[in-house]
Order: C-alpha cells, then sequence, then structure tokens
C-alpha cells in the first residue's frame, strides 16, 4: 500500500505538471514525461492521479488509465517500472543491426546477464532497446543516461560499464 505522503506527492506532482502543460490532449505525453522525470518511472497511483485531474466535462476531456498507461508504454522515453540508478538504451534499429549490433546487444545482455526491459537486482543497470537515436554513422550506437557511445564493438562493453562503477 502506498504511503498517505507518498500519495499527497504524486497529486501534487500531477497538479504541477498539468499547470505547466495545460488540460488538453496534446498535453497527455509532457505530463507524463514530467512525471517520469521527478520519479523516474511512473507510477501506478500516477496514472489514476492524471486521469482524475485531467477529467473535465466542460471542455469533453475524458481519459482512462488505461489509455494513460498505453501511451507510457508505448514511448521508450517512458517507463511503467522503476528503473536501474544507470539506464542503457541501446538502438537496435537496422542501420546499427548490419554495422554488428547484434553482437555488441549480446554482450551487454551476457555482461549484466539481463534481458531487454529488465533491471539488476541491486537496482544499478535497466538494459532497454531504444529506436534510431540519429547516429545511425556511427553505428552501433547506445546511449547511457545521457551518455551517447557510437561504434562500439562487443570489446569494448566492460570498458564502458566500468566508467560508472
Ligand atoms: S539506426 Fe541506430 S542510431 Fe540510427
Amino acid at each position: 500500500m502506498v504511503a498517505p505522503t507518498i500519495d499527497r506527492e504524486i497529486t501534487a506532482v500531477v497538479q504541477a505538471a498539468i499547470e505547466k502543460h495545460g488540460k488538453n490532449y496534446d498535453a497527455l505525453i509532457p505530463i507524463l514525461s514530467e512525471i517520469n522525470h521527478v520519479y523516474g518511472y511512473i507510477p501506478g497511483k500516477a496514472f489514476h492521479e492524471v486521469r482524475q485531474q485531467l477529467h473535465d466535462p466542460l471542455n469533453q476531456i475524458f481519459v482512462s488509465e488505461g489509455q494513460l498507461y498505453s501511451l507510457a508504454s508505448f514511448y521508450d522515453m517512458l517507463s511503467t517500472k522503476p528503473r536501474g540508478e544507470h539506464v542503457i538504451k541501446f538502438c537496435e534499429n537496422a542501420p546499427c543491426h548490419v554495422v554488428g549490433g547484434k553482437a555488441v546487444w549480446d554482450a551487454l545482455k551476457e555482461r549484466l546477464n539481463l534481458k531487454n526491459g529488465e533491471t539488476t537486482p541491486d537496482a544499478k543497470w535497466t538494459l532497454v532497446t531504444t529506436s534510431c537515436l540519429g547516429l545511425c554513422s556511427v553505428g552501433p550506437v547506445l546511449l547511457i543516461d545521457d551518455d551517447m557511445y557510437g561504434n562500439v564493438t562487443p570489446e569494448q562493453i566492460p570498458d564502458i560499464l566500468g566508467r560508472y562503477e
């Protein structure tokens, strides 16, 4: 059960996000992004809170928790589950794939003992695939937090991860 103070905090975070981005359908992603930024993911209670606070019969704004959850699940930059201290996003699109992406992906999974979308038991690493990061000319590409790595080889993985120890 979520503690009442956390409930109140989520209510305030959602309220601030809605005040900042407005009460309209175009604001849904920015509002969810704001919440994701605060918590590192979107807590379940936040979907309920966004639905309630956005509900506006006068302006015909109705959105269900399921729709909000689907949006959050669709976009790579949003997460519905707590993530690790460091999030590795690995580009899985074809231009990176054909220059050795699969071997790099396998090396990452093996090194961290994770599958796509999983977090290590110590909550240090989360590994996810993502679509094109816009650096196809230097593929394979991966992003760790805000650090971009290009031309990555499987042999470089221990050294790259070691920078975050
Ligand atoms: S396809 Fe990987 S960065 Fe564009």
